[in-house]
């Protein structure tokens, strides 16, 4: 692209100060700047901007919501269910979405996220956590269980080369594909571009929505569609005690015929950042914590329980066929007020105090609102969900590790094991447990010796 078709394209959308700096710049920065404006969907831009209010927000508040019918964790106990889950996997009709787009900012933590080293014992990071997992069910299953990763822009060489570098945790090169997803540039009020440097239009991560563009452009569907996979198991990475590929999940799934099925957990309090499954004009969807009032938050129903009790932990399973269909529809943009780096008039990249522009994403769980048939079901919360979000306090590393060694710990006294602990629970040696070792609680029998008793860290690996 030249200069003049450059700024003829920006011209056509209002966005021709992008090019402001152009006269300071030399030629790998101007060459660098038209790059990334010839990639730019500026038709999307102008979409975008239209969707700026006053209020930066794209519509009213959600007014016309109810709580969303749930079903009761024995649903994922149920023989039946279980049977059906494990009959698909043994089949190879399962595959693994994993979204790691996300920047590890609120963790403090450079480079992606799931290279934080989190197991309480060896330091397994949060992807050879996971890795570990599928590797595990690979083996029990004699299927392939293939794994979809997907990685933005500012992460994905870190994450390709950590998988090369440890030799993919042991899964076989065939069975693990990373993609990446979309970007796209936040927006001032006016609807501006911004320049994070003069010869660098600033972007970000389009959301784990994005995850439908991305599969599509990457040829994955059609790789899913070849191995004969029909459901997708979908996780978050910063969740190091996820059930991948529940059989009792993915058969309830089956055998409900559901688009899409979702596991909710009652959030602790009310403003807890979970979005809550809800009902509207009789469909499901789940609305996100940031987008409820403090009123919807602290709503109470009969029994005095909170009336939106059922938080999304982002733990899905999603029917192939639905998932290609939703690429053809536009999921909703959400929007949300961020400090996003600017230049300043003299071309010094300044970082902003307060918010002052506006970043666009869309959310995988928007495609609920089109399903025909969803399946919301309770889970155990202390078996499958402790994130890492915060360096510190809830949803820490360190919290997550204390629930890895609590539910560890669990397994092993259902094995006969005594496993000595303090006044809050917690083990009083640190344990690990390979999943490759043990997959599950029932792996762990005839493993360890009944009437043992924990003395010091253990390891099972
Ligand atoms: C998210 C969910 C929330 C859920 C909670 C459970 C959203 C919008 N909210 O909140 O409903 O209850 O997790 O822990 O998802 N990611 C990408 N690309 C992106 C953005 C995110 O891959 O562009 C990935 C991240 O790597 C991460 C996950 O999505 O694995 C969640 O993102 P995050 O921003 O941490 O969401 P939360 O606010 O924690």
């Amino acid at each position: 692209m030249t200069y003049d078709e450059a700024l003829a394209r920006l011209k056509a959308h209002g966005q021709e100060g992008a090019l402001r700096f152009w006269n300071k710049l030399d030629a790998e920065g101007r060459r660098r700047l038209l790059a990334q404006i010839g990639r730019i969907d500026l038709d999307n831009v102008s979409r975008l901007a239209r969707l700026l209010t006053p209020r930066g927000s794209a519509g009213p508040a959600h007014a016309d919501i109810a709580p969303a019918t749930v079903l009761p964790g024995l649903e994922l106990a149920d023989a039946a269910n279980v049977r059906a889950g494990r009959d698909a996997l043994r089949a190879g009709r399962v595959g693994v979405l994993l979204v790691a787009g996300g920047q590890g900012s609120r963790l403090g933590f450079e480079g992606p996220k799931g290279m934080f080293p989190l197991a309480p014992i060896t330091g397994a990071t949060l992807f050879e956590i996971h890795a570990r997992k599928i590797l595990a069910l690979q083996r029990a299953y004699g299927a392939d269980l293939p794994l979809y990763v997907m990685t933005s822009r500012a992460n994905d060489a870190a994450t390709r080369d950590f998988f090369e570098r440890h030799g993919r945790f042991g899964l076989p090169a065939g069975a693990v594909r990373f993609f990446v997803q979309g970007m796209w540039p936040a927006l001032t009020a006016d609807g501006q571009l911004l320049l994070d440097a003069p010869d660098h239009v600033f972007e970000s991560p389009d959301g784990h929505g994005g995850i439908l563009d991305a599969l599509e452009a990457d040829g994955s569907f059609d790789d899913m569609s070849r191995r004969g996979v029909e459901f997708l198991f979908y996780f978050q990475v910063d969740n190091p005690l996820v059930e991948i590929a529940d059989p009792g999940f993915i058969g309830l799934h089956r055998r409900r015929e559901a688009d899409a099925s979702v596991k909710v957990c009652a959030k602790k309090h009310p403003a807890e950042g979970l979005g809550v499954a809800v009902e509207r004009g009789g469909r499901n969807a789940i609305v996100e914590y940031s987008e409820l009032t403090d009123a919807q938050k602290e709503a109470t129903g009969s029994g005095g329980r909170l009336l939106f009790l059922y938080g999304s932990v982002a733990i899905h399973v999603f029917s192939l066929d639905f998932l290609r269909q939703e690429c053809a529809r536009r999921l909703p943009v959400h929007i949300a007020h961020k400090k996003v780096p600017y230049c300043d008039a003299g071309g010094q990249t300044v970082a902003p105090d307060r918010p002052n522009a506006f970043k666009f994403e869309k959310f995988i769980f928007d495609v609920l609102p089109d399903a025909e048939r969803v399946v919301n079901v309770e889970f155990a919360r202390e078996e499958e969900f402790s994130p890492v979000k915060n360096a510190r306090g809830d949803d820490s590393p360190d919290t997550a590790r204390r629930d890895m060694m609590r539910k560890q710990a669990r397994r092993l006294e259902q094995c006969g094991v005594t496993v000595p602990r303090d006044a809050q629970g917690l083990p009083r040696h640190r344990i690990e447990i390979d999943p490759c070792f043990a997959p599950g609680p029932a792996d762990l029998r005839g493993k360890v010796k009944p009437g043992m008793r924990v003395e010091g860290d253990l390891l099972l690996a």
